[in-house]
């Protein structure tokens, strides 16, 4: 009979893709995907552990699981309550304290053996035992090895593949490196047959995921060989129907003259770039471990634009790290002035216990770390809506991937990424088309086909 499966994703595009192979594992072992977590028998929280927000969102998400888990059980069902995720890496003992409910916790690099875990569960509760498991080993086998390869869980036409995993890096102020483990890369022959299958099945746009994507160095064509992204990327760029590719997150440390090529070389390669810098100022940068001075970062989006002078570049800032000064701060905004972003992300400091900034004794007052925030996030959006009004009245390439919540509406992402939507009588989902930009919006731009 089917079961069946609800799974709940928080944090970045790695949990994503996680997701999507821990339900496309699970169809494989009779489970269904479920809309809402009322009637299933197996829910899944995967979780991220980036910011204290993010760690306290599952907490109160587990509380509101409780009444659906009792009254499951009051009908004599069973409900299998688990955390996956980077919070279940890092506080696993810590849930099964406070949540007496939760059946099950597991790490990022355990889901392979979900199955053999649930069924272990089911085993143990029919002996009217409580029984509740915790998996947050590293394993030696690689959880790619034991996926099982066909998706029977639909794509789309955009599709995340990951091909590295974990870090090695140790920013002073990030939990990642504890959460994910050591890096990793796949083999390219994995990643190829990956990227084929996808393609196969109708994927117009593959982006290549790692938490330090060109870190990457996976074995080659042969045993002696070692590729780094940027002859990845051409690899995979060769495959035929590929219309659309990318990566994220990378590290500034990480751009070799092999991946600046590569956004030379490759058409379909789209021209937008998340390049993370987090401060421009020197003495912080140094502080968070990050391995690169301000200039080193302005270098490289140098050499970037000269390679291709169409990109662009978005990022992610911290503002109120331990010890950031005014002055710290406003060699930050003036790092954010040169550079001009079409987009950022930025943060307030958020202490993650364990970590050597979370001890460090000179934490900035909350307020302060606001206020900063606030004038970033100022600046940057003047720099995004300045993008953004650059393409009015100029025709954009879209690729459609949902729809609108008006009648005949057609949203779909530019090369940039920005969320452009259109009116059309005929269905445009999963075309890539022509649009001509008529009027930017705070979160979109709005445009009609050519
Ligand atoms: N691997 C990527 C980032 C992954 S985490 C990189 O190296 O840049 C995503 C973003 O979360 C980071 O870029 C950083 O801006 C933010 N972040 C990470 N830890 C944080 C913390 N303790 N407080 C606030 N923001 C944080
Ligand atoms: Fe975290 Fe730094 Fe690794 Fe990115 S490079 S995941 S910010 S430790
Ligand atoms: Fe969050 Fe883990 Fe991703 S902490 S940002 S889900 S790697």
């Amino acid at each position: 009979m089917t079961q069946k499966l609800y799974i709940k994703t928080y944090g970045c595009q790695m949990n994503t893709y996680d997701s999507e192979q821990i339900s496309n594992l699970l169809s494989f072992h009779g489970y269904a995907l479920s809309e809402t977590p009322e009637d299933a028998d197996v829910v899944i929280l995967n979780t991220c552990h980036i910011r204290e927000k993010a760690t306290e969102k599952v907490y109160s998400d587990l509380g509101r699981l409780k009444p659906f888990k009792q009254r499951k059980e009051a009908k004599l069902e069973k409900m299998i309550l688990a955390v996956a995720g980077c919070t279940a890496q890092a506080e696993g003992a810590e849930i099964m304290r406070r949540i007496p409910y939760v059946d099950l916790v597991l790490g990022p690099q355990t889901y392979h053996r979900l199955p053999e875990m649930l069924a272990q569960l089911r085993r143990k509760s029919s002996h009217r035992q409580k029984r509740r498991l915790v998996e947050t080993d590293f394993p030696i086998e690689s959880k790619f090895d034991f996926l099982p390869e066909q998706q029977t869980i639909s794509q789309g036409s955009s599709a995340f593949l990951t091909i590295q995993e974990g870090c090695d890096k140790f920013c002073t102020f990030c939990c990642v490196p504890y959460t994910r483990g050591a890096e990793f890369s796949r083999p390219s022959s994995a990643i190829l047959q990956e990227a084929r299958t996808l393609i196969s099945k109708g994927v117009q746009e593959i982006t290549l995921l790692g938490q330090n994507v060109n870190a990457y160095h996976g074995k080659g064509r042969s045993d002696t060989e070692e590729w780094g992204l940027g002859r990845l990327l051409l690899e995979i760029a060769e495959i035929p129907n590929l219309k659309r590719l990318r990566y994220t997150t990378s590290h500034p440390r990480d751009v070799d003259e092999e991946l600046i090529l590569a956004h030379k070389n490759i058409p379909i390669l789209m021209p937008f770039l998340h390049l993370p810098v987090q401060s421009g100022s020197d003495v912080i940068l140094k502080a968070m471990n990050r391995g690169h001075t301000s200039d080193f970062y302005r270098k490289i989006i140098d050499d970037l634009r000269k390679a291709r002078p169409e990109i662009a570049f978005s990022s992610d800032f911290i503002v109120g790290f331990p010890g950031e000064t005014n002055e710290d701060f406003a060699q930050t905004l003036k790092l954010i002035n040169d550079v001009d972003f079409a987009q950022a992300f930025s943060f307030s400091y958020s202490i993650r216990p364990g970590t050597p900034a979370g001890s460090m004794s000179s934490q900035i007052s909350q307020h302060e770390k606001d206020e900063r925030l606030q004038t970033l996030q100022h600046l940057v959006r003047e720099q995004q809506i300045r993008f953004n009004t650059l393409w009015v009245n100029k025709t954009t390439s879209v690729l459609f991937d949902r729809l609108g919540r008006h009648d005949n509406q057609y949203i779909g992402r530019s090369p940039y990424l920005q969320p452009i939507h259109v009116k059309s009588p005929e269905n445009v989902l999963g075309k890539i088309l022509p649009v001509k930009i008529n009027s930017i919006f705070p979160n979109s731009l709005e445009g009609h086909l050519l």
